[in-house]
């Protein structure tokens, strides 16, 4: 059975209350829950864990390859400035897909830029919540077209 690590980087653990109109009106444990469910559903594990620093997330990634088989990450703001995640990520090699709740394409120029994305599987980025479920099962297939 596939394990798959879900990682939320700074900010995401006020979505429900922070900028509503950018962000929708989901909690992250309301994501979580959903992932969840549709890991069972498509037979998977889903573990989901959120931090707002930067090295803690660094060390979960690190760590994540003796018991996972692909990230789901949601980098948030450090999508824009962290080479540290970026260079996690190659360290590790596990195949990883970025989510975005917004289109960071749509919004300041600041955030058009990913350090991750070029590491990544690929990148779903302006569909709310469904980015994650979408990405979860863009990961999912990416892994089983692999194996
Ligand atoms: C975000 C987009 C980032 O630019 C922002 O810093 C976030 C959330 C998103 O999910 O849309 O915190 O990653």
């Amino acid at each position: 059975m596939l394990n798959i690590l879900v990682l939320h980087g700074p900010n995401l653990n006020m979505l429900g209350t922070r900028e509503p109109t950018v962000y929708g009106p989901a909690t992250l444990e309301e994501i979580n829950a959903t992932l969840k469910t549709l890991g069972k559903e498509l037979g998977v594990t889903v573990e989901a864990r959120q931090s707002n620093i930067e090295g803690e997330l660094v060390t979960w990634i690190q760590q994540a390859a003796s018991q996972f088989q692909g990230l789901l990450f949601n980098p948030a703001a450090y999508t824009h400035t962290s080479i540290a995640l970026r260079d996690a990520i190659v360290g590790v090699g596990l195949p990883m897909v970025e989510v975005h709740l917004s289109n960071i394409h749509r919004r300041e120029g600041f955030r058009r830029q990913s350090y991750l994305a070029s590491v990544s599987v690929g990148q779903i980025s302006g569909f709310g919540p469904q980015s994650y479920t979408l990405g979860l099962r863009a990961l999912i297939y990416a892994l089983e077209a692999k194996a």
